[in-house]
């Protein structure tokens, strides 16, 4: 079932190249830090299972990757939907298909840090079932604080 009801195709598949505008351009509207293509593109060689995006009607939405933080646990380094197409479904979409590519690869855990003052995302991420492990002190580049937040697979 698609995650957007009214859209004639819509759902997730591995980020290409070439969709690094438009991953960029979700990425720098969405998020705090600002994100670059070459970084985003070095990220997806890292891991390319990893890097996926949301799509309706062939437009990207949505888009997460991650890393591999050591040889049992994950770590989503962003994870971004259209500011248009949020709470429909698309991010949790993303995050199932993120951890289908844990399990395949045998990880056993994933972290990630996410902002102190950011309630739509940790409201999203615990309804995804991840816990605050800690708080990291001035983490962001603007000397803001991170959560540590922690979910087994
Ligand atoms: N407040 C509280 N709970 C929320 C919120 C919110 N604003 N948004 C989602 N949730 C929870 C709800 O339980 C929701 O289910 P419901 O809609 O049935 O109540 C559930 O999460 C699933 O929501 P989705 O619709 O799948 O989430 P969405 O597609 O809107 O994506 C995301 C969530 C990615 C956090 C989006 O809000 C976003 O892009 N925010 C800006 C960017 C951002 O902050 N990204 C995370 C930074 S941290 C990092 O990248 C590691």
């Amino acid at each position: 079932m698609p995650a957007v009801r009214d859209a004639l195709v819509a759902g997730t598949r591995n980020f290409r190249p070439e969709d690094i505008r438009k991953v960029v351009e979700i990425g720098n509207s969405s998020l705090t830090e600002y994100y670059t293509d070459t970084l985003l593109l070095d990220l997806y060689e890292a891991w390319p299972n990893s890097f996926i995006v949301y799509t309706v009607n062939e437009r990207i939405v949505g888009f997460i990757v991650g890393s591999k933080f050591s040889r049992t646990e994950a770590r989503i380094l962003l994870l971004a939907v259209d500011a248009n197409f949020r709470r429909k479904g698309v991010g949790m979409a993303l995050m199932n298909n993120f951890v289908e590519v844990c399990n395949r690869e045998n990880l056993l855990s994933v972290r990630l840090e996410v902002r102190t003052d950011n309630d739509q995302a940790i409201g999203f991420y615990k309804a995804f079932g991840f816990s605050v492990i800690s708080v990291i002190r001035a983490y962001y580049s603007d000397a803001s604080d991170a959560y540590l937040m922690w979910k087994l697979l």
